[in-house]
């Protein structure tokens, strides 16, 4: 995965400064064992939960309208990564985690950045004056 310019730099500092690292941390997979992508799942798990705290911290601070449609999705999404993590204790389960890292959670990102997260920052540069 790359971190895209073009798709994903939404010129405000704070939020692209996670959304580096999330593609960081999605590219330290150290091989293609069941292993290595559930270690990197914990951290990208882990590492999420900061990046979607910051968001909201930014809502609340700056009374974003639409606080709750986006938090409801966080959630949502942390959901999924500790339910296909948990779920990796099977060969099936493996496979699920091993295709939500390879596809869902790409395309989540790239969906929800220029959905949702593009909102944010939009909002946030004119309430900043950025
Ligand atoms: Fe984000
Ligand atoms: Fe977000």
């Amino acid at each position: 995965m790359k971190f895209d310019k073009q798709k994903h730099l939404l010129n405000f500092e704070e939020m692209d400064s996670y959304h580096k690292d999330f593609v960081e941390i999605y590219n330290s997979l150290e091989n293609d064992s069941s292993e290595a992508y559930k270690n990197v799942m914990l951290k990208i798990l882990e590492q999420t939960r900061l990046h979607f705290c910051n968001e909201e911290e930014l809502m609340q601070k700056y009374n974003y309208p639409r606080l709750k449609e986006h938090s409801d999705e966080h959630k949502k999404v942390l959901y999924e990564m500790e339910y296909f993590i948990n779920g990796a204790n099977t060969k099936i389960g493996r496979n699920i985690l091993k295709s939500y890292f390879l596809e869902g959670l790409p395309n989540w990102f790239d969906t929800h950045l220029l959905s949702m997260d593009s909102d944010l920052s939009s909002f946030l540069k004119e309430k900043t004056n950025l």
